[in-house]
């Protein structure tokens, strides 16, 4: 469930219209709906009743101090990448005690920040690591809680570049040398054995590569906590959402067509339950597109109508540095104009593409859309997950504002960039 829709003509979230919000603040700009985000999260939560279970929002999909402040009240904990990522969910009055530290090149700053703090546990993703996070903790005189990401080798279905649970990619440890890494790692004496995680892709459609993986990987984890007394078992994020088609004039019809596209809470957490019910471990969930994905959108002024004869190009103020998805992955995302075009209004095929000077920065190609003239604005849909987050300054671009809509109060949550925010920090020698 969303919470945009058309409300007399004009596209709003909640109750705030977003044209207003357009010139208030200026484009691009991000609009985050926390209703929607809540209502993700409790829905999940839901589905999971009866499961001991944590839901560990995977913030580099949106990493906004409001987003964290609001998941974080909800009870999320948090599944981090970074120091960077650490620092932020303690500025937003998160615990690091509920968070799970990820990634593959973890430094020695960044370990020990995370064994100060607290965190709940390090998801290790190789021998070396689990050597090297060992002596960081022998050197602080502490025992660091470890869990290693075992990549069970299935086929999550997805974009390649969003798969991860192959043996091919670079991610976790093989599921047949799993059982011989525990073994190393219980050796280790400033480590701490405290669970198992694992993640096979993002963005994915249906339960089966779910099932799969953790049809190879409940054996395991039974054995382990017979083993070693762990305590958790991570089963990762990667729950995708509806891109094609993610508004409709009516919202229980859109909702309904989405769930006939992908896995819902409910039929994830019914395909999932029976294999982790009777497991006796703590289930962390990793999700990060499925709770934010759909509640965020960015919005963008029209410059130009560019009329050639191969093509129309729509240029807008918003390029592939605000959202990249499209370049890098082919991402589709939905793209309306916040006035609602009149039934039977002219349309017509146009490539929607932004300033930047790359053939890749484009938002559509050859897309059927209401005609759209210099002025006019426009949303891109389901932008709230790995869209502002992956947002860079190319082409000396100040980074977009935020805003969270929260009911019918709309707070900005993040200033776009000055001027002089783009050159802070640099010196020129002499
Ligand atoms: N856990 C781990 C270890 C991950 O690597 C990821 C995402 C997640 C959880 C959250 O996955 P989600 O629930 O969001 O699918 N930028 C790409 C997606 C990259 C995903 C990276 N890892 C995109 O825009 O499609």
């Amino acid at each position: 469930m969303h919470h945009f829709s058309y409300r007399n003509g004009q596209l709003c979230c909640d109750g705030v219209g977003l044209t207003a919000l357009a010139e208030k603040h200026g484009t691009p700009l991000y609009v985050y709906s926390a209703a929607t985000i809540r209502e993700n999260f409790r829905r999940l939560d839901r589905a999971l009743e009866g499961i001991d279970h944590r839901i560990c929002f995977a913030m580099k999909a949106n990493s906004n101090l409001a987003v964290l402040d609001l998941l974080s009240r909800e009870g999320a904990g948090f599944d981090i990448v970074s120091g960077g990522e650490l620092f932020r969910v303690l500025k937003a009055g998160g615990r690091a005690d509920t968070c799970t530290f990820a990634g593959v090149g973890k430094t020695r700053e960044e370990i020990e920040l995370a064994i100060r703090e607290g965190v709940y546990s390090f998801n290790v993703e190789s021998e070396a690591e689990l050597e090297f996070i060992n002596e960081v903790a022998g050197a602080l005189g502490r025992r660091a809680p470890v869990a290693l990401r075992v990549n069970p080798d299935v086929d999550a279905q997805t974009h390649k570049y969003i798969s991860t649970g192959k043996s091919h990619n670079k991610f976790g440890i093989g599921i047949d040398r799993i059982l011989g890494v525990y073994e190393q790692a219980a050796k280790l004496p400033h480590l701490v054995l405290r669970g198992i995680q694992t993640h096979i892709g993002s963005q994915i459609l249906e339960t089966k590569p779910f099932v799969e993986a953790l049809e190879k990987l409940v054996p395991v984890a039974t054995e382990l906590k017979a083993r070693y007394g762990i305590e958790f078992f991570s089963i990762g994020g990667g729950v995708g959402i509806v891109y094609h088609e993610a508004l409709a004039s009516g919202q229980a019809d859109w909702w309904k067509r989405a769930e006939d596209k992908r896995i819902g809470f409910e039929d994830y957490a019914a395909a999932v339950r029976p294999l982790l019910a009777g497991l006796g471990l703590k289930i962390l969930l990793e999700p990060g597109r499925s709770l934010v994905g759909n509640a965020g959108v960015l919005l963008a002024t029209v410059l130009y109508v560019k009329r050639t004869p191969a093509k129309t190009f729509v240029v807008t103020d918003a390029g592939m540095n605000d959202l990249i998805r499209p370049a890098l992955y082919e991402g589709h995302h939905e793209i309306v104009p916040l006035r609602e075009p009149a039934s039977g209004a002219p349309r017509g095929p146009v490539d929607v593409v932004g300033p930047v000077c790359e053939s890749g920065d484009f938002f559509a190609q050859d897309r059927d859309l209401p005609e759209l003239a210099a002025g006019e604005r426009i949303a891109l849909l389901s932008a709230g997950a790995y869209g502002f987050v992956m947002a860079s300054n190319y082409n000396t671009r100040r980074l977009p504002a935020e805003v969270l809509v929260d009911g019918d109060q709309a707070d900005l949550v993040r200033e776009r960039q000055s001027w002089d925010d783009l050159v802070r920090g640099e010196k020129i020698p002499g």
